[in-house]
């Protein structure tokens, strides 16, 4: 969809989106429509009881005195509650709303109250626009037939759909200066969306690494470290869980150098060959590590088969990391970031380890495998002690669909967020309220790291049917040494079975907007 911003007056034909605030207060323009169809919103709000609360929704078809095919009625609410989020899912809900009757273009005139606003109008404004953006996408490039959708005829490949918003606004500079951020932001979520829907049988490893480094096109650079670089480099525990797979494994990095001076990360040799030069940072990164299992079947471990079909995004992590480090490539960030996705097939074979199995890793911790199915940890154990040891950044960060148990605890609601550093879960709660991805701390505690104790080896690899969130984010935090790190856990958001007005059901590319709002609050320069 295509957002444009004017200071002109809005057409005077086609659709015409007006805004009405706190007790029925109408816009300029919505007072100008009523007076020239003889007070026909008036009556129309009456009827409807349409009170201009924030979010609601009116549409008026050909109303008589104006030549609009359609006139909508968007609640904004009280101007002194006028908020980030609301404003963004008022863009949502416009874009469905237009969709769903087949309009495909439409001038919004915001006339939003002079004076105080709690946020300046071209933001506001911009955010309106980022809503309808995020809100507009699907994944359907395997649908080949339209008309022939899932559960829900408006999914139809044929319907039409909103192209074309012009969002009339006071701060028109300001405002396309906000959403050019905002649609890079939003690229990324749906780039994210992308990777998370895609089957496994189209996305592994190899192919999934290969999609990451089309991004250099932003200016990241990717460096892919494949089945044979981890072989030597001892990733044993990663390695352990693509065994029996016909897969390989991979270790995708990322980099951003967006606050190093007179050395843009674009600067990258692009020779043919590998380039010798891999420009760590001149100051030291923020890192955030993704579990990538491209399918989890539990390995010898097995899952039953009720819902098996889910663990295609059981790399939903891997993809926030992704998504982050594209918004923060996308916006130019003036950050140093890098991004490290630990990706790997959980398959059962002739070749799978066994539980039982005692395996080595990264740290040269060794541990006891008792269930293949908590094959998560067993990849960010080697990717975040690799993270840690290359870049010694600042903070790392690592996203997981890590496991059951936090669907449990917190739902659908929350991220599961375990951290000894109060910093961290202080910036990562603030973050996530700002855009909507909510996380909840939960505790580290060394007795839930004394449940990974065992006889044979370093530890285990489960702890037991208690804490089962707890005991996995202890294991990871074994392979943590100096620096502040956090953990989310991120089951319960990876998928969504129900749309919400930013988010369409399905691949929800949860972290992404929390990981680039952390970044913009605190990382910075
Ligand atoms: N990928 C799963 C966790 C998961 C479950 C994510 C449901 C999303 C929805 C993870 O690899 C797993 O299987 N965890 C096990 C751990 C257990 C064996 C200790 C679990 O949660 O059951
Ligand atoms: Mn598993
Ligand atoms: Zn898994």
């Amino acid at each position: 969809m295509k957002v444009s911003f004017s200071d002109r007056a809005p057409a005077k034909t086609g659709t015409l989106v007006a805004t009405v605030f706190a007790d029925g207060e109408m816009g300029a323009i919505a007072k100008s429509v009523d007076e020239a169809t003889d007070g026909l919103l008036t009556k129309v709000m009456a009827r409807r009881n349409f009170d201009g609360s924030a979010g609601k929704l009116q549409m008026i078809t050909k109303p008589a005195g104006v030549n609009y095919h359609e006139v909508i009625l968007l609640g904004l609410g009280a101007a002194d509650k006028f908020s980030a989020t609301d404003f963004e899912e008022h863009g949502g809900k416009l874009f469905a709303a237009l969709s769903d009757a087949g309009i495909e273009s439409a001038d919004l005139a915001l006339d939003l109250p002079e004076g105080e606003l709690p946020l300046e109008a071209p933001e506001l404004a911009a955010r309106i626009g980022f809503g309808a953006v995020l809100r507009d996408y699907r994944f359907e490039k395997y649908k080949t037939k339209a008309g022939k959708s899932g559960d829900d005829a408006k999914d139809d490949k044929a319907e039409k759909r909103l192209t074309k918003l012009k969002i009339v606004t006071r701060g028109v500079a300001k405002a396309r200066t906000h959403f050019t951020d905002f649609e890079a932001v939003a690229e990324a979520v749906h780039k994210a969306r992308d990777l998370v829907s895609e089957p496994a049988n189209e996305l592994y490893p190899e192919s999934y690494a290969k999609r990451c480094k089309e991004l250099e096109k932003l200016g990241l650079e990717v460096e892919i470290l494949d089945q044979k670089t981890l072989e030597k480099k001892g990733f044993k525990s990663l390695l352990s869980v693509g065994h029996g797979s016909e897969r390989d494994s991979a270790l995708v990095v990322m980099r951003w150098a967006g606050a190093d001076a007179g050395k843009p990360a674009k600067g990258k040799a692009k020779g043919k060959g590998k380039s010798k030069k891999k420009t760590d940072f001149d100051s030291a990164p923020i890192a955030f590590i993704g579990k990538g299992i491209t399918f989890d079947t539990g390995g010898i471990s097995l899952k039953p088969p009720a819902g098996m079909g889910d663990m295609k995004w059981d790399m939903a992590g891997s993809a926030a990391v992704v998504g982050a480090m594209a918004a923060l490539a996308g916006r130019k960030a003036k950050v140093n970031a890098v991004g490290v996705i630990a990706l790997a097939e959980n398959m059962p074979s002739g070749r799978a380890i066994r539980p039982g199995d005692i395996i080595g890793s990264l740290s040269g911790q060794s541990i006891e495998v008792l269930n293949t199915d908590a094959e998560g940890r067993l990849v960010l154990a080697d990717a975040l002690w690799y993270t840690e040891d290359r870049f010694k950044p600042v903070a790392m960060i690592d996203l997981a669909t890590l496991t059951g148990a936090i669907i449990i605890a917190l739902g659908k609601e929350f991220g599961g967020m375990f951290t000894d550093s109060d910093e961290l879960a202080d910036g990562l709660t603030a973050a996530g309220k700002t855009v909507g991805e909510k996380v909840w701390r939960m505790p580290l505690d060394p007795a839930f790291d004394r449940m990974l104790n065992t006889d044979a080896a370093d530890m285990k690899n489960i702890g037991g049917r208690d804490a089962g969130s707890a005991t996995a984010a202890q294991f990871l935090k074994r392979f943590v040494r100096d620096v502040p790190w956090a953990h989310l856990d991120i089951a319960g958001m990876a998928w969504s079975g129900k749309t919400t007005p930013r988010t369409p059901k399905g691949g929800t590319a949860f972290g992404v907007r929390l990981l680039d709002q952390l970044v913009r609050d605190n990382y910075e320069k």
